[in-house]
């Protein structure tokens, strides 16, 4: 896969600037997109410093991203995937593949973190799906990851369990996740289990406040075959 660039779409935030981060340290060509070019270069250039000599970080526009790079990570807030999507279809290459790691959280419209929103789709992963151009696969991963901790140096204490209809996108974005020191990735079946996974993050927020923390998940007891 390090041949093939991934561009982070919204990749400027915590979620994104910590998949980078560890993506970068394990050798992968990384593109970090954003709305605005010159913010997208300044994020790059941090990961590049953070993550070491040979870490290859690109910053670019959003479309400009996805015209470079047919493996996208989608870490936007709610609130502004739909509208992010639409704007960037024309640019999205066929046959892309696109992981969504959105959570429809609640603070989107002035609710609470530890609460989700209804999404008519079942889900911010089923809602992307309808939104990319036909032929582009979609798949769920990387909610349950403490930005904060992939932002550090430790390896991790969790599992990310992958949800996608298409097998290829599901395996893709298991290798990315098993790439990330700590991680265990996991097929958590089709798409339509992401709203499931969306649930999860929001309930770990809540613990996170409750007990000051940075929980994840880990999933026991699958045979050794199931966890990637
Ligand atoms: N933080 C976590 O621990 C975590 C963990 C798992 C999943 N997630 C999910 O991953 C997503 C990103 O999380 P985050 O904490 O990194 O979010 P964030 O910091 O709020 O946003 C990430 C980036 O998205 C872009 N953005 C913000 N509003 C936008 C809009 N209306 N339209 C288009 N782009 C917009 C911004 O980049 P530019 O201004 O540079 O364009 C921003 O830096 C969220 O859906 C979140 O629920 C977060």
């Amino acid at each position: 896969m390090s041949s093939r660039p991934i561009a982070i779409l919204g990749g400027t935030g915590p979620a994104g600037t910590g998949l980078a981060l560890r993506w970068a340290r394990a050798g992968e060509s990384i593109i970090i997109g954003s709305r605005d070019t010159q913010r997208a270069q300044e994020g790059a250039q941090k990961i590049n410093e953070k993550a070491g000599n040979h870490a290859r970080v690109s910053g670019m526009e959003n479309s400009a991203a996805c015209a470079a790079a047919d493996l996208l990570v989608l870490t936007v807030p709610f609130e502004g995937q739909a509208a992010l999507l639409k704007q960037l279809k024309p640019a999205i290459q066929p046959g892309s593949i696109l992981i969504d790691a959105t959570v429809a959280l609640a603070t989107g419209v002035g609710g609470r973190a530890s609460r989700t929103l209804g999404v008519w789709q079942g889900s911010a992963a089923q809602q992307a799906a309808e939104l990319v151009p036909k032929g582009v696969s979609v798949a769920a991963a990387f909610h349950n990851l403490s930005a904060d901790l992939l932002n550090g140096d430790p390896a991790l204490d969790c599992d990310v369990i992958v949800c996608g209809d298409d097998a290829d996108a599901n395996q893709v974005a298991r290798a990315l996740a098993a790439k990330i020191p700590g991680v265990r990735a996991i097929d958590g079946g089709k798409l339509e289990n992401a709203r499931i996974l969306e649930q999860i993050t929001a309930l770990l927020i809540g613990l996170n406040i409750r007990h000051k923390g940075h929980g994840g998940i880990r999933i026991t007891g699958l045979p050794p075959e199931a966890y990637k």
